[in-house]
This record gives structure tokens, C-alpha cells and sequence, in this order.
């Protein structure tokens, strides 16, 4: 499996996001992480689609996609935005989500590729009827809402019963996100239940090392 590094920018040095940017796609990130906050879904408060249409021609120049994670109340009212701002893939959570169905379909009815995130507490059964119409799951494995959090150990089991309800219908393609608390020494593990794109931020950003020497400890980890 081709695994991916998505660095999450909540970690990155805001003052300079652009240039951090650059410095991971250098490095060799193919997916840029944009957690959107709203302080009330989350108890955070981050970025807007004017974060993601600023990054976009760099995106474009660099050949990466932006992948948006809303933790958001309402999600769906925020769907046309994104999409104009150039977001390649959306991500709503299913906690969030009493239309599922029909926001799925919104997002990619925008010309987006559609994510389900789920929160560590909830089942992964409420996957279920869904994951047909998906493009990748993004399985929280820290409470959302900050970066630099503590990977909680049970996500390993959820990760790999998820790959199980994939196979089990024929859907290898979907790609499982794992956000929150890997760093070197867990990616492994994450890898080995099934997760093929892994978002890291404090393990990437706001580290004593550069930027591109944790992207390779990541890569080292995970060979
Ligand atoms: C958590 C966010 C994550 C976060 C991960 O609410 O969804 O994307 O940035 O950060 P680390 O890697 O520091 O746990
Ligand atoms: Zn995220």
C-alpha cells in the first residue's frame, strides 16, 4: 500500500504558513491538512475557506491536494465554499451529520472528493450505510479539537476493524485517515491495522527538528 503523510497546518508557524507549506511539499507531502474549527463543534477555533484559497495556487504549482476536515456545526451550509476555494477533498463528521446521505452527495456534486470523520467514542457501525458512497474515512484517534494530543491506544483495533467493513464490501480503494498523536513511534502500528494516509501535525511542526528531517523520521518509521 502506497502510504500518504498529510501534514495538518494547526501545527504550522501561521506567521509564515505558506512558506511551511512549501517546506513539507518539498519534503515530499502530497496532501495538505486543513482542520476548520468553529468553536462549537470543537471547542477551537481555526480556518476558513479563505485559508484554503490562499493555499491553493501553491497546491497547484506544487501538484498536492488540499484536504479539508470541518469540525464544524452544519457542515453542509459550508459546502459550496469549499468547493470554490479549491478544496479537493471534504471531510464531515458523522457525529454532525443528520443527512448523511445527502451531504456526501452534496460534496461531490461540487466536484469534491467526500470524507466521513468519526470520533473515537462513536461506533464504528454508524460507518455502515455510507461507506459505499466514500472516498476516504478519517478515523480521529485524539478527541478533535487541538493539536500535540496523546494517540489513544484503541484507535489501532478501530483502524483495523474499519479496514475490515472495507474489504468485507470490496472497497479497497477507500483510504483511512488516522488524525491525531502519531509521531515516529506509533506510524508503524497505524500503518499495520490498516491506515493508508496519516495526518500529523505537532510531529511535523513546532518540533526542536526541521520540518523535513520529521518527515523522514515519518517515512523511516513506516517503511
Ligand atoms: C485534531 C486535528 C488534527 C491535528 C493533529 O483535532 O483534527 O488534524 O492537527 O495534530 P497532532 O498530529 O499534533 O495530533
Ligand atoms: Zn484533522
Amino acid at each position: 500500500m502506497n502510504v500518504k503523510i498529510a501534514p495538518s497546518i494547526l501545527s504550522a508557524d501561521l506567521s509564515r504558513l505558506g512558506e511551511q507549506v512549501r517546506d513539507v511539499i518539498a519534503a515530499g507531502a502530497e496532501i495538505i491538512h486543513v482542520d476548520v474549527m468553529d468553536g462549537h463543534f470543537v471547542p477551537n477555533l481555526t480556518f476558513g475557506p479563505q485559508v484554503v484559497s490562499a493555499l491553493k495556487p501553491i497546491a497547484v504549482e506544487q501538484g498536492v491536494v488540499l484536504d479539508a476536515h470541518l469540525m464544524v456545526r452544519n457542515p453542509e451550509w459550508m459546502v459550496p465554499e469549499f468547493a470554490m476555494a479549491g478544496a479537493d477533498y471534504l471531510t464531515v463528521h458523522v457525529e454532525e451529520c443528520i443527512h448523511l446521505h445527502r451531504t456526501v452527495h452534496m460534496i461531490k456534486e461540487h466536484g469534491m472528493r467526500a470524507g466521513v470523520a468519526i470520533n473515537p467514542a462513536t461506533p464504528l457501525v454508524a460507518l455502515e450505510e455510507i461507506l459505499i458512497y466514500l472516498d476516504l474515512v478519517l478515523l480521529l484517534s485524539v478527541n478533535p479539537g487541538f493539536g500535540g494530543q496523546v494517540y489513544i491506544p484503541a484507535s489501532t483495533r478501530r483502524i483495523a476493524r474499519l479496514r475490515e467493513m472495507l474489504d468485507e464490501r470490496g472497497l479497497t480503494q477507500v483510504d483511512i485517515e488516522v488524525d491525531g498523536g502519531i509521531k515516529p513511534d506509533n506510524a508503524a502500528e497505524v500503518v499495520l491495522a490498516g491506515g493508508s494516509v496519516l495526518v500529523v501535525g505537532s510531529g511535523i511542526f513546532n518540533q526542536h527538528a526541521s520540518v523535513s528531517e520529521n518527515m523522514a523520521a515519518l517515512r523511516q518509521a513506516i517503511r
